[in-house]
């Protein structure tokens, strides 16, 4: 809902909260959050109270995730749900899809011919689990060429963790405006209601759906206090809301299928709120990158910035990691990534420039699977070459920045991606053309 300046309405200067999920509170209105009691008899200025929990009531402190919001109308207040016609782009069970060990690349999804917004340009990429019992996750890939209006959505399947790879991107959420650009990325808590404006008339992106527990930052080990991504970084945003009475159409994605309830008001009405229960923005740009200073290259876990955990203690259900500018200095070593194969299964995007393993093919917007234990690595053009490098120089590489979603369980492609014509059907000739150096009698 635009007001007459263009500018969405509330109430609120754009300003963030810093931390990760400490404990937050703000209001929009001065007076507006209750002191000394979550639930008094009368909330300032007539508002509901009303708890968003997004872990089990009983979860310990540390994991525990919940707001307080005092609102204009409560979450309740809407017409009975409708079936929503997703044009088959989502896909939820993943339980029968035949699998290919291959791997796999795509090009980046074209912008729409049609006019699409955010919830209309979701397309379900991969996936495992089953968001019924909250286990996995998918991977939506999006394309938009126009903002949400007058209506809002949310996934009770999972968090959303949104990497926009195109396009500024500002999401007005139930709790505040958090205002992102590629590069930097937001989580939104399963169940929590938002749309998303695109400033710029075009966004594109990347979207991993947890259905498991919230993602958190890693412990650190023997990095020590400080190093990968810092929580000071991550940002909240603070109290802000519309008072909007209109159609409103409230989107809904629950059991793997999209839902729609007319309502007569904005969603979006939370004047003050308080917990840790909250969407937040980071920008990747931000991560202190740590790596080998002497030789071999590390693992990828050296780059995460966030994990999802599993109940296997180590055993991330995700983990989402970066590949930022950094500077390669080891010696007597193969610089980039070596070849590999992994029980874990590896979704990568490049939101911008280049990815230094692989000479080309792995395009801004474009994305590659490497399930558990498809051998991979560098292609053959960047193996000759980083045989060959002058290692007395560091490589400084820039102008780039990569992810993984990286999972614990096989992500299975929809049939929609396997049979799209943006998949690279040759793409796993680029290791075909490395070629044999083996000579028994040259040690
Ligand atoms: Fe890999």
């Amino acid at each position: 809902m635009l007001g007459e300046d263009g500018t969405s309405m509330h109430h609120a200067p754009l300003r963030y909260q810093s931390g990760f999920a400490n404990h937050f509170e703000s209001e929009a209105l001065p007076g507006a959050l209750p002191v000394g009691r979550n639930s008094p008899q009368r909330c300032p200025y007539g508002l509901y109270a009303e708890q968003f929990s997004a872990t089990a009531f009983t979860a310990p402190r540390a994991d525990n995730r919940r707001s307080w919001l005092y609102r204009i109308r409560p979450a309740a207040m809407h017409a009975p749900f409708e079936p929503y016609d997703d044009g088959g782009r989502l896909v939820s069970d993943f339980s029968t899809l035949a699998t290919p060990p291959d791997p796999l690349r795509w090009n980046p999804l074209p912008l729409p011919a049609a006019p699409t917004d955010f919830v209309d340009g979701l397309v379900t990429w991969a996936g495992h689990g089953d968001a019924g019992v909250q286990a996995g996750a998918a991977v939506h890939l999006y394309a938009a060429d126009r903002s949400m209006e007058q209506r809002s959505f949310c996934s009770a399947d999972g968090e959303l963790l949104i990497v926009p790879q195109l396009g500024r991107h500002r999401f007005v959420t139930e709790l505040g405006v958090l205002e992102v650009e590629p590069q930097e990325i937001v989580v939104i808590p399963r169940g929590l209601r938002f749309r998303v404006e695109l400033p710029d008339g075009a966004g594109r992106g990347y979207v991993c759906e947890n259905h498991g527990a919230p993602f958190r930052l890693p412990d650190l080990g023997p990095i020590g206090a400080n190093g990968l991504a810092h929580a000071r970084d991550f940002l909240a945003p603070v109290a802000a809301y519309e008072d909007i009475d209109g159609p409103h159409q409230l989107v809904t994605k629950f059991m793997g299928r999209l839902w729609s309830a007319a309502m007569d008001h904005s969603p979006l009405d939370v004047v003050a709120w308080h917990g840790n229960c909250a969407p937040y923005k980071y920008d990747l740009r931000r991560f202190n990158a740590i790596g080998s200073i002497s030789h071999d290259h590390p693992d990828p876990s050296i780059f995460l910035v966030l994990h999802a955990a599993s109940d296997t203690p180590g055993t991330s259900a995700i983990d989402f990691v970066v590949f930022p500018p950094r500077i390669l200095a080891m010696q007597d070593t193969f610089r980039p990534p070596w070849f590999h194969r992994n029980v874990a299964s590896e979704f990568m995007g490049l939101i911008h420039g280049v990815y230094d393993a692989k000479a080309e093919g792995f395009l801004p917007g474009g994305a590659s699977l490497h399930n558990c234990m498809t051998g991979h690595g560098p292609d053959a053009e960047t193996f000759e070459k980083a045989s060959r490098a002058d290692l007395s120089q560091p490589d400084v590489i820039r102008d780039t920045m990569a992810f993984m979603f990286e999972a614990r369980h096989v992500w299975r492609p929809t049939p929609r991606a396997l049979a799209s014509p943006l998949r690279q059907a040759d793409y796993a000739r680029c290791w075909q053309g490395l070629r044999r150096h083996f000579d028994p009698a040259r040690r």
